[in-house]
């Protein structure tokens, strides 16, 4: 079996990650933060260290500024729905996954101001177009760091800086990054940082978070949920202070105990290293493609303007026919269709159809790829 669908979740994880989830159920599986005994404690000290790694890695020094959260989707609702009001204006880009449309749509429907600005057919986006769209009013820019259809990176350091000279901060979505390419909160003027820990940081589904930069006041997020968090029990009153404030109800131990792992196996391989085994991947794949008659490459010319997330189609071929042939007959797994972002196949022109994901990841080989290249040229030449 061939895996190409880490842009929707990596798979299999590091051992050391089923390994550390074993382990806390095994020896720490009492509620972190809540009670005194020692399984308590030990739960708790192991979700500080995770939660100091990230933090650390994401470039901030304050643990308690990151939020915990179920995933990507989440992080990104609490602050869409959290610090939005109605009559804000908002911009964004026309390369956005539902995790950050469907929230904005919703508020829209309430009174938000939305700017979404248009991307080149590739899904490129020049920061001053952002800029153009500020106006007094806008209260945020929210922008994805790569796209899952196409891998496209955005200028997110560029924006930043702009959006910053403009007074607006910048949230960003690091779903298709995080573990992948470096990030630094603060060289990068991202004051919101949410990412998912199931894709590029090896961790287990279940796993993600919202990182708070010191230039935004967290008061100004309303929670999405409040309930006990194991501090201030005397109030009935939702606590105020980080990360409490926004980590209501029993935290997933164990998904973040996996969480801690999967960030320290990538720490030891290291970003560097694992971005040039995927640019020799991506590489491979899309020269590959392109020499296949029929097929369409999607995304930018410029590999390095682009993640290991490639997107195909082929002339005269349901994309759902594509993908079921390649699991069906040669166990190569990827994704079809819209890939939960229609924004951005309206952008590259492949909607309603979609396309051909094709996301090779950390464990993937060369040899995977040309298996890959030489099915997929049967496959269309049907
Ligand atoms: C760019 C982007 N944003 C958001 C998400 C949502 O991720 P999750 O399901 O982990 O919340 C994904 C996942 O596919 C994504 O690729």
């Amino acid at each position: 079996m061939i895996y190409l669908d880490h842009a929707a979740t990596s798979w299999p994880k590091p051992p050391e990650v089923m390994e550390a989830m074993r382990r806390f159920l095994e020896c720490a599986g009492g509620n972190p933060g809540r009670s005194g005994h020692r399984l308590s404690i030990e739960a708790g000290r192991i979700v500080f260290a995770a939660r100091e790694a990230l933090a650390h890695f994401f470039g901030l020094d304050n643990p308690l500024r990151l939020i915990f959260t179920p995933n990507v989707t989440y992080a990104l609702n609490t602050v869409i729905n959290g610090y939005l009001r109605p009559g804000d204006h908002v911009v964004t880009t026309g390369m956005e996954h539902n995790a950050v449309m469907r929230p904005l749509r919703a508020l829209e429907a309430k009174g938000l101001q939305l700017t979404i600005v248009p991307c080149a057919p590739d899904g490129t986006l020049s920061a001053n177009d952002v800029v153009r769209a500020l106006r007094d009013d806008t209260r945020l820019v929210i922008v994805n760091h790569a796209s899952n259809v196409t891998g496209t990176i955005l200028p997110v350091g560029e924006i930043g800086a702009l959006a910053h000279e403009a007074g607006v901060p910048l949230l960003v979505d690091a779903a298709q990054t995080a573990g992948v390419l470096p990030i630094d909160m603060e060289a990068m003027h991202i004051d919101l940082l949410a990412f998912t820990g199931h894709k590029g940081l090896q961790g287990p589904p279940g796993t993600g978070g919202l990182l708070i930069g010191y230039g935004f006041d967290a008061g100004q997020i309303e929670p999405l949920v409040r309930g006990g968090t194991g501090s201030r029990s005397e109030l009935e009153l939702q606590p105020e202070m980080l990360p409490d404030c926004f980590e209501s109800g029993t935290p997933n131990g164990v998904g973040i105990a996996g969480l801690g792992a999967g960030l320290a196996f990538v720490q030891k391989r290291g970003v560097e290293a694992i971005r040039a085994h995927e640019l020799e991947l991506t590489r491979r794949l899309v020269e590959g493609l392109r020499a296949i008659p029929g097929v369409t490459v999607y995304g930018p010319e410029d590999l390095e303007l682009r993640t290991a997330t490639v997107s195909f189609t082929a002339k005269g071929m349901r994309v759902s026919e594509i993908g079921f042939r390649l699991d069906e007959e040669y166990e190569i797994l990827c994704r079809v269709g819209l890939h939960c972002a229609p924004a951005a196949h309206r952008t590259i022109g492949t909607y309603p159809e979609g396309t051909v994901r094709l996301a090779p990841g950390l464990y993937t080989t060369l040899a995977e790829i040309d298996e890959t290249l030489a099915a997929v040229e049967k496959v269309v030449a049907r």
